[in-house]
């Protein structure tokens, strides 16, 4: 296949292993766009306000969740927290919680309640082991723990390697990785180690994302190596690295009115997370960084379904139902809102034209 000039293409749902669904009303607004952006199953982060913490809250949000967007498998995590002890693990896994996410204290949106000691959760990590729950890990250090010339992520790979061998197998995936050196890093440790990539750092770098707030986001985009590396993993087909959109709505007018370099953290790229990432990939074959032939619907359909829900042990997609993606000449529209106009958040790439897409259930 040739992705630049192809016009049709069929493949199975996607599996969005990071998204954000948020709360109340701006929930009820993002939950539907999972399904347009050609996702049946997304695992959601627990950074809410306050931080998912314990098992009914998190039962409680599931269901708000499948309310909000039927047809879409919601999977579900805790917010480590020093709340989180192995018995609340035992519970959790009874419970059909997943996983756990580790926020290092202060990294990012609603982190505050976050991990200041690693060490304190040794017993909590060794019961998740026991458990076979996933932890998924925000991978950056604070600023000002970061060594100078270092990026935040670079610098918690070591911390990365050592949870890995200490408990080897923990099931650990790195989150939004975004250098080449993480790529490194997660392939350079054993199958319990995998990571997710974006739909957006696949095409946003440093430049973008100082200064045009819908690009703002944690880990910060890098550079054109590190995003020319995350495409190229792509394409290798690797079945360590899998989409995780991140996806993370903010109110518009949180993003619009902020002061230059204040805006909240976060690209919203859920409505079409599918079509954002052919786009980055199409963008990555323009430029010369994968060959013209490089992405088949093979490695399409690996990384954006097979290879996530092959790591969180889920099953294989109903082979009946897929997404069929066709150029119509559609573009991006500016935001989502609401019907009565009060809820709005600004979209990824708004204006940029992609494949439409829909469903085909059999
Ligand atoms: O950009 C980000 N936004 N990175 C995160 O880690 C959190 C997310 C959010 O919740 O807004
Ligand atoms: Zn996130």
């Amino acid at each position: 296949m040739h992705l630049k000039t192809v016009q049709r293409i069929e493949l199975p749902p996607a599996a969005d292993m990071h998204v954000h669904m948020r709360q109340g009303d701006l929930m009820k607004l993002v939950a539907p766009t999972v399904r347009q952006g050609g996702v049946d199953t997304a695992y959601v982060m627990p950074n809410l306000v306050p931080p998912l913490t314990t098992v009914d809250r998190v039962l409680e949000y599931k269901k708000d969740l499948e309310a909000a967007a039927p047809g879409v498998n919601f999977l579900m995590s805790l917010f480590l927290h020093a709340s989180i002890t192995p018995e609340v693990i035992a519970l959790a896994s009874a419970a059909g919680i997943t996983g756990v996410k580790l926020y290092p204290q202060g990294v990012t949106t609603n982190s505050d309640a976050g991990v200041a000691d690693l060490k304190a959760f040794y017993d909590t990590f060794a019961a998740m082991e026991k458990h076979d729950m996933i932890l998924n890990i925000h991978g950056e250090v604070l600023e000002s723990l970061a060594p100078p010339g270092m990026t935040l992520e670079e610098a918690f790979l070591p911390t990365l390697k050592s949870l890995h061998e200490r408990f080897p197998d923990l099931r650990i995936i790195l989150e939004h990785t975004s250098t080449a050196a993480a790529v490194e890093a997660v392939k350079a440790c054993g199958p319990s180690v995998a990571a997710t990539i974006t739909a957006h750092h696949l095409y946003l770098t440093e430049t973008e994302a100082c200064c045009n707030p819908h690009a703002f986001c944690k880990p910060i985009p890098k550079k054109p190596t590190d995003r020319d590396v995350l495409i190229r993993t792509i394409a290798e087909g690797n079945p360590k690295f899998f989409f995780g959109s991140d996806s993370a709505p903010h109110l518009l007018h949180t993003k619009n009115d902020a002061a230059p370099g204040k805006a909240p953290a976060g690209v919203f790229t859920q409505p079409f997370a599918t079509q954002l990432v052919l786009l980055a990939l199409e963008e990555g074959i323009e430029r010369g960084v994968i060959a013209e032939d490089a992405v088949s619907e093979e490695i399409l359909a690996n990384f954006l379904s097979r290879h996530g829900r092959r790591f969180y042990k889920l099953p294989e997609a109903t082979p009946t139902k897929k997404i069929v993606l066709e150029r119509q000449g559609a573009a991006i529209p500016e935001s989502v809102r609401s019907a009565d106009g009060s809820v709005e958040v600004g979209n990824s790439r708004a204006g940029d034209k992609v494949f439409t897409l829909r469903w085909k259930e059999a």
